[in-house]
């Protein structure tokens, strides 16, 4: 299995395989896998947390007070008590995430009983069922780290993203363009139908990578988080039906909340099978190659049509690695298409943190654009975007990008720059 599913340890990806025994690096893994699987698990009283402490503040308003919000003082208690069964169902799709089988919990030998609550918590917090369950002193233990729990709610954001009808939108503005300029310069014919190979790196769910698949591309997702991993793996491996799963992924939310609805409005998915989208193309060749791009791909050589790069080349501490492993690992004549903001991810932090941060180099469009062609590419396509990423429809803050979206072709071997003409949208690039 490859190793550094974007673990949290000190090292860097170069040096880790160096400085760490394989033995000790298959430990820190497991670990690692561990530590997701607990931070899943353990959203029940992480949230409940939450419900405490709304509820402690409530209890220290005044009766008149209270009896100003709609519906009075049993107005706050019902919003409470909403809040738990949704935090009840989340939990159990979160629990659902961590117990389907997957080729993780086979490699690493995990038990139920090493990540999991012990029986005596669960059966706890299966009793809180109202706000009256609860003490409004009350701290709950939980073995979730800080950073991790963020990401189990990002998991439920992105289930929402890329995987339910209400998320098409965000589908609409970033999957959807990347598809057209693939069509576009790498068209599928009868001849090459399910050939041509494309990647799509730091592919979250699944989701774009199945959108390119039903379209007659050879596809490949890869994805190093586990978090992603697992909920991916249940969505693909796991479904088989629309709308089999019900979540609240908003629940969270403390601020900029229009409509005390709009948190509770539950967002059901897949909006479509799975296996129905890829159906669509007989004889499909889909797969998922899980790992740290620059580590899993560093032997590719030539062998890839196509990158498809949604929201992905901004996650590189140093953007040149990504390139040149991109640049590299197409054939002559292959095309990186890429959409997303740049708001690199290992831009803020310390080095003491974890030394990709100490790497981070943070190109503007402009300079990337000019790095890209260094490399030997051609732009052949590029405008302004506007994405959003995993917004909760109806909040008062609509973060949006005005992104980018570029294509740039490797140079053909012989080829210089006149086999394909750029577009006319070049000329419209503001
Ligand atoms: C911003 S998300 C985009 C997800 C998806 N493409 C979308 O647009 O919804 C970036 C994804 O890249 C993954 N990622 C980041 N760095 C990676 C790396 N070095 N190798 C593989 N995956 C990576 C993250 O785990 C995350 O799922």
């Amino acid at each position: 299995m490859e190793r550094n599913h974007g673990l949290d340890s000190a090292a860097t990806t170069e040096n880790m395989s160096t400085a760490l025994s394989e033995k000790e690096e298959d430990r820190r893994e497991r670990e690692h896998f561990i530590d997701v699987l607990s931070a899943l698990a353990c959203y029940m009283p992480f949230m409940m947390n939450e419900v405490v402490r709304r509820k402690r503040h409530f209890e220290r308003l005044s009766n008149t007070r209270l009896e100003r919000l709609p519906g009075g003082a049993k107005g706050a208690t019902s919003v409470l008590d909403n809040m738990i069964r949704a935090v009840h169902q989340n939990s159990a799709f979160l629990h659902h995430i961590c117990l389907n089988p997957n080729s993780y919990h086979d490699a690493f030998r995990t038990s139920q009983h090493e990540w999991d609550m012990i029986p005596a918590v669960v059966a706890h917090m299966q009793r809180i069922r109202t706000a009256k369950d609860l003490d409004a002193k009350k701290v709950f233990k939980y073995a979730g780290k800080p950073h991790h729990m963020a990401k189990v709610k990002g998991t439920l954001h992105q289930c929402y993203r890329e995987w339910s009808a209400a998320g098409s939108l965000e589908r609409k503005q970033a999957f959807f363009p990347l598809i057209e300029q693939l069509q576009k310069h790498m068209p599928v014919t009868s001849q090459n139908k399910n050939q041509l190979r494309v990647l799509v790196p730091g592919c979250g769910l699944g989701r774009l990578v199945l959108e390119i698949c039903s379209r007659g591309y050879a596809t490949q997702g890869n994805e190093f988080d586990y978090f992603m991993l697992l909920t991916c793996n249940l969505l693909l491996n796991g479904t088989d039906r629309k709308n089999m799963y019900s979540i609240f992924p908003w629940i969270e939310r403390r601020c900029n909340v229009y409509n005390r609805a709009d948190v509770f409005r539950p967002v059901t998915f897949p909006d479509v099978c799975p296996a129905d989208l890829v159906s669509k193309n007989p004889g499909y060749d889909m797969s998922m190659c899980a790992g740290e791009f620059l580590e899993v791909y560093k032997s590719h050589t030539e062998c890839w049509d196509a990158v498809v790069a949604c929201f992905f080349l901004d996650t590189a501490p140093n953007i040149f690695t990504y390139l040149e492993t991109i640049h590299r690992m197409l054939k002559p004549g292959g095309i990186l298409t890429s959409i997303g903001p740049l708001m690199y991810h290992w831009a803020s932090g310390t080095a003491a943190e974890d030394t990709r941060y100490g790497e981070s180099i943070e190109l503007s469009y402009d300079e990337l654009r000019h790095v890209v062609e260094s490399y030997g590419f051609r732009i052949l396509h590029e405008e302004r975007r506007v994405c959003q990423y995993a917004v909760c429809p109806g909040s008062m803050l609509q973060t949006s990008y005005n992104a980018v979206l570029f294509t740039a072709k490797k140079k053909e071997r012989t080829d210089p720059k006149t086999q394909t003409a750029p577009d006319s949208t070049r000329a419209a690039f503001k």
